[in-house]
């Protein structure tokens, strides 16, 4: 029933925490060009431990995802038993992980270690940015990068094979270095890689990263991308190609309408245990993060929803409807669309319209997902 609800939730709840981003670490084995975390790399940090993480299940409401960030998730030795606890003891819907695909030995413990005891779904994102080897190597800092990437992919997917609840996606974001060959990129995923899924989203600006994206160009990949490369159901098929036309709206200033929820719908946990509303308003972007602090999940007794409850918590989600916030981050755009019954309607149309047509099957080495 929970786990019912779970997926339900961002439907069903437009008020409550259907959401979450916990970042386990700040440490990282790279230094990616565009990388929004990367201020923070590597400092000093204290993250939620697996018995921490247990201490605040009893008070989380069913959710459909959590997503895990860092840094390097899979530097976290006892990832497994994280990703686990995020599945089995917070009764989360999904727990996504993503890795920059540098460590081929944990990304195997973990899968096997969810798909033996995870009750939920995992699914892992393995950050690509290049089709051509030194290209990426270059991009990431980090010698041999695409080289391990490809390998741990070949690893995980034969792994992987046992456990159907254990999904495989290739990540990439769309930047002002590979938008020139961003197709080239699209079709190496889907033609060449053993992942099950593909997903992109372009580069959001943090501090003095600046790119120039074009979106005409991005509109022409979607399009395509839509047309004759994604494999999924009817519905996660409009789920994800509306969601991207609304965000591509606001990156184009031609829409302003999403009200942003953060906050509410979706909080953001950082290395230390303080709780933001989302990535650019507090932790790891955003100027003035001490205003943006709605409390510390260990001063709260591991009570999430005690600490939203709190004076100083709820100024914070008022400041973000006051300020009017032209939301650039998708996990915030799909949290506040899916919860709009208008949205849910136009979601079911273009559904539908989706069942009623037949799309190539591109995919060479892996069946068609089922997401
Ligand atoms: C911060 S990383 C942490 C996980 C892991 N180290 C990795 O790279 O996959 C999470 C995701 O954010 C993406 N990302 C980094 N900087 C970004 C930016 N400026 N805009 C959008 N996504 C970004 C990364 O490419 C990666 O897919
Ligand atoms: S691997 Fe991930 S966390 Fe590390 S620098 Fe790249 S994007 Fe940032």
């Amino acid at each position: 029933m929970t786990r019912i609800l779970s997926d339900l939730a961002p439907i069903l709840f437009r008020h409550r925490l259907t959401e979450m981003t916990v970042f386990v670490t700040a440490a990282c084995n790279m230094t990616c060009d565009h990388c929004f975390v990367i201020d923070e790399l590597n400092k000093k940090s204290s993250p939620l431990t697996v018995e921490e993480l247990k201490k605040m299940a009893p008070h989380i409401p069913a959710m459909q995802r959590v997503h895990v960030s860092g840094g390097e998730p899979m530097i976290r030795q006892d990832l497994p038993e994280i990703a686990v606890t995020l599945s089995n003891d917070w009764n989360a819907g999904y727990v996504c992980v993503p890795t920059n695909g540098w460590y081929t030995k944990q990304t195997i413990n973990l899968i096997e270690h969810f798909g033996q005891h995870g009750k939920g779904h995992l699914r892992l994102f393995f950050s690509i940015s290049s089709p051509h080897a030194e290209d990426m190597d270059e991009f990431v800092h980090k010698k041999g990068a695409f080289v391990r990437w490809r390998e741990t992919v070949k690893q995980a997917a034969e792994a992987a094979k046992k456990y159907p609840n254990i999904t495989l996606l290739a990540v990439s974001v769309y930047t002002d270095h590979n938008q020139h060959f961003f197709p080239e990129l699209v079709k190496f995923v889907l033609e060449e890689t053993e992942v099950d899924e593909f997903s992109f989203h372009p580069a959001r600006s943090h501090g003095t990263y600046r790119p120039t994206l074009d979106l005409v160009n991005y509109r022409k990949v979607l399009d395509e991308y839509f047309r004759s490369g994604y494999q999924g159901s009817p519905m996660m098929r409009a789920y994800r190609q509306m969601l991207r036309e609304e965000h591509l709206k606001i990156l184009a200033k031609e829409d302003e309408a999403v009200a942003c929820n953060a906050g509410v719908l979706r909080v953001v946990v950082d290395p230390n245990g303080n709780v933001y509303p989302c990535e650019m308003r507090g932790f790891p972007n955003g100027d003035d993060r001490e205003s943006w602090h709605m409390g510390n999940i260990r001063d709260a007794d591991f009570d999430m929803p005690a600490l939203l409850k709190s004076e100083r918590a709820r100024a914070v989600v008022d400041r973000v409807a006051d300020e009017g916030c032209l939301c650039r981050h998708e996990l915030d755009t799909g949290a506040a669309l899916i919860s709009q019954p208008k949205f849910q309607v136009r979601l079911l149309a273009r559904a539908a319209k989706h069942a009623m047509r037949s799309y190539p099957d591109v995919r060479k080495k892996r069946p068609a997902a089922v997401a």
